[in-house]
């Protein structure tokens, strides 16, 4: 029992993953970036976005709202070329992965840049098939919001107890999406450096996202602080988050349990503007007010989006690579799911019929070593 207990304590001070055996199974980055994504290819019609998220061909034509740059990094931006007149919406793109991914699955990003301004809303996050089966928000804010927000919307019952070990501030314990919900449980990150301008002016940094039985995990780093196995330029070197330190957001399973509210997750790389969130007055206010008092409610439309596009120039992704490692050997694809996009976004929960392909999981020379954290990790999370 002796030993049990110290290792809970351990546990406790550093929550135990699943981390043994991780296969690489996506790597978005240079040439090969723009593969293995469904392009949204329709207007906003999930968050009431004054924008259309564009077909592959439509951003890859001029001006080019998808490419890689001389750095080989690549941009994902919103149009700040075109010129657009009311009652138009501007050009933008929303990307998701053509796989999924479920329990036991890391996603990271490194970029250099990250969209920001008024009206601005982007986003890195999942959501599975149908909505609200699971919705992890690893990178979200509006406008010129300081630091990023991390959220979880599920179906209810999932909550955060305040215990839970993070870098982060909880925000909002709820994760559920009744009907007098919408936020989700909001955890805002601690560092000044992952956001907006000065995300960019620390030469950017990494968020990696893990969803595994003990709960669901988010790290941010700024650049000064990439861990070394999450290098750029080698996508082969095996991720440990357990050598990682406290998450900047943590929702532990002992009040979510993740294989009850998490569905296989779609990857989503997005930049909406206005809408729901970055238009409410009472939110661009905050950080893009005032606001004269005989503003119209689209206030955030006419002032921005509307125009020459200037106000764009800062309202791009900048990515070095999005991966996926699994404990698993292959990923899930849908079949019978639009091209468009199968999610359905947070604002309808019709996400389609897609199912899943009979991947067989291969199991790893490593997944008794992985079955025993895990279970040592449940024992401190009861403790
Ligand atoms: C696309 O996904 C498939 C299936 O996982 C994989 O074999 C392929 O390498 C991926 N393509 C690129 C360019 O990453
Ligand atoms: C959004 O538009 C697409 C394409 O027309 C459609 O398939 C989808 O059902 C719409 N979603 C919502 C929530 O209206
Ligand atoms: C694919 O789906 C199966 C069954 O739901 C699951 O066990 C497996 O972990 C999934 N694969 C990945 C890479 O998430
Ligand atoms: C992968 O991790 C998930 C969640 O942590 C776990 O449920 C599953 O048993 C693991 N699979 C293998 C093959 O280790
Ligand atoms: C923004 O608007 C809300 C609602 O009208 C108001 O309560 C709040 O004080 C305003 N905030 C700022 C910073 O102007
Ligand atoms: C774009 O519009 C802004 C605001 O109206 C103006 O200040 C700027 O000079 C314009 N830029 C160009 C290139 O026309
Ligand atoms: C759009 O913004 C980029 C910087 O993100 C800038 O290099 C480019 O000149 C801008 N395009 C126009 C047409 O102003
Ligand atoms: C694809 O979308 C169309 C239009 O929204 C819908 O009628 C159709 O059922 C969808 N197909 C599948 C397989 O989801």
């Amino acid at each position: 029992m002796k030993s049990v207990a110290s290792l809970a304590l351990v546990a406790a001070t550093v929550p135990l993953v699943r981390a043994a055996g991780f296969n690489l199974l996506q790597n978005w980055q240079g040439s090969d970036f723009f593969n293995n994504w469904s392009y949204y290819g329709n207007y906003d019609n999930l968050t009431n976005g004054d924008a259309v998220f564009v077909t592959q061909a439509v951003a890859e034509a001029q001006p080019q709202l998808t490419f890689i740059n001389g750095a080989g990094n690549a941009i994902v931006r919103v149009d700040n070329a075109s010129t657009v007149v009311y009652p138009n919406k501007r050009n933008t793109v929303r990307l998701q992965s053509v796989e999924s991914y479920g329990l036991g699955s890391l996603w990271v990003m490194d970029a250099v840049h990250l969209p920001y301004g008024c009206s601005v809303w982007p986003a890195f996050w999942s959501q599975a098939a149908k909505w609200p089966e699971g919705e992890i928000d690893t990178l979200e804010n509006v406008n010129l919001a300081l630091t990023n927000q991390m959220a979880l919307h599920t179906e209810d019952g999932c909550t955060v107890p305040s215990s839970a070990l993070m870098t982060g501030t909880l925000t909002d314990d709820d994760c559920g999406t009744d009907a007098t919900k919408t936020q989700g449980c909001t955890v805002t990150d601690a560092n000044q450096d992952s956001y907006g301008a000065a995300f960019a002016a620390a030469g950017g940094g990494v968020y990696a996202t893990l969803l595994a039985d003990t709960g669901v995990y988010i790290w941010f780093f700024s650049r000064a602080n990439v861990p070394s196995d999450l290098s750029v330029s080698n996508p082969n070197s095996s991720p440990n988050p357990d050598g990682w330190g406290e998450p900047s957001g943590y929702y532990p399973s002992s009040t979510c349990p993740t294989s009850t509210f998490f569905e296989d997750q779609f990857i989503i790389l997005d930049i909406t503007l206005c809408g729901d969130f970055a238009g409410a007055l009472d939110v661009y206010n905050q950080t893009c007010g005032p606001i004269p008092t005989e503003a119209p409610t689209n206030y955030c439309y006419t002032t921005n989006v509307i125009g020459n596009g200037s106000n764009y120039d800062a309202a791009y992704f900048e990515v070095q690579y999005i991966r996926v490692w699994s404990n698993v050997t292959t990923a899930n694809t849908t079949t019978g799911s639009n091209s468009t996009g199968g999610g359905s976004g947070s604002s309808s929960g019709s996400g389609g019929t897609s199912g899943k392909s009979s991947a067989i999981p291969i199991f790893t020379k490593s997944a008794a070593l992985a079955a025993l954290l895990g279970i040592v990790g449940a024992v401190a999370l009861l403790a």
